[in-house]
């Protein structure tokens, strides 16, 4: 059994007067993927913005590789994030203005590597998923599948060892979404990094080793949830 890499513990978080997490709890193994489902709105995307450490938490606490993320200051939990994580977001969030090898090379460029290294490193991810025909196109002049394909390269350019997507597949076509979560799950057993991906589909979830529901706010096993 390999070591855990990450876990919640009572999360709690609300949106002013909306609930949004009642004590969600969840741990991960390193090299692992998960599925996180549930029905909209009942807490998938805030769940995964909390372990990722990019909304703090009203209650509860994430550790991550044995140091607690919920109580390291902000500029800390950046640069872990940076160095760690990578994040495919539910909806995209390319950078419009730069092509598409510039975006995946961003979190490179970030951590200081220079310019042609990281694109260097940017057109390998891109091949790797089958987007390299896009490179040098901006965001606006590709598919969605060609768009979700350039978010996850981005994500796993920084070799994290815990990518967190969020809905990867939700906008494609079932052949598109299928090749997706191929490419994506293929990447990560290789890299030996951690999934953790929310997803409406069975089909997707199908491609995860464990699948977790979530229901107003708290998190299930699916055996348990059925
Ligand atoms: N920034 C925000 N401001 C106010 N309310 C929010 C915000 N983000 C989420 N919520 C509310 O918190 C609850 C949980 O939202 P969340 O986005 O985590 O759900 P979800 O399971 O990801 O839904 P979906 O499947 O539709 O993406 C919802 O009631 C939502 O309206
Ligand atoms: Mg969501």
């Amino acid at each position: 059994m390999t070591a855990e890499l990450l876990r919640a513990e009572g999360l709690t978080k609300a949106y002013g007067p909306t609930p949004a997490l009642n004590g969600a709890a969840l741990a991960v193994r390193a090299g692992e993927v998960v599925a996180v489902m549930g029905p909209s709105g009942s807490g998938k995307s805030t769940l995964l913005h909390c372990l990722a450490g990019i909304v703090r938490p009203d209650a509860g606490t994430v550790t991550y590789d044995g140091r607690e993320l919920t109580g390291l200051p902000d500029a800390e939990r950046s640069a872990l994030r940076r160095g760690d994580f990578g994040f495919v977001f539910q909806f995209g969030r390319l950078v419009p203005e730069l092509t598409c090898v510039e975006n995946v090379a961003l979190p490179l460029r970030l951590n200081g590597r220079r310019r042609k290294a990281a694109e260097g490193a940017a057109l390998e991810w891109l091949e790797r998923l089958e987007a390299e025909d896009v490179a040098g196109k901006r965001p606006g002049e590709i598919s969605g599948g060609q768009g979700q394909r350039v978010a996850v390269a981005r994500a796993l350019v920084t070799a994290p060892r815990v990518v967190f997507a969020d809905e990867p597949t939700g906008a494609l076509d079932s052949l598109n979404g299928e090749r997706v979560m191929r490419l994506l799950t293929d990447a990560a057993r290789d890299t030996r990094a951690a999934v953790v991906l929310v997803t409406h589909e069975a089909r997707v979830a199908a491609y995860s080793d464990r699948e977790l529901v979530v229901r107003d706010g708290t998190v299930r096993d699916m055996v348990g949830a059925l």
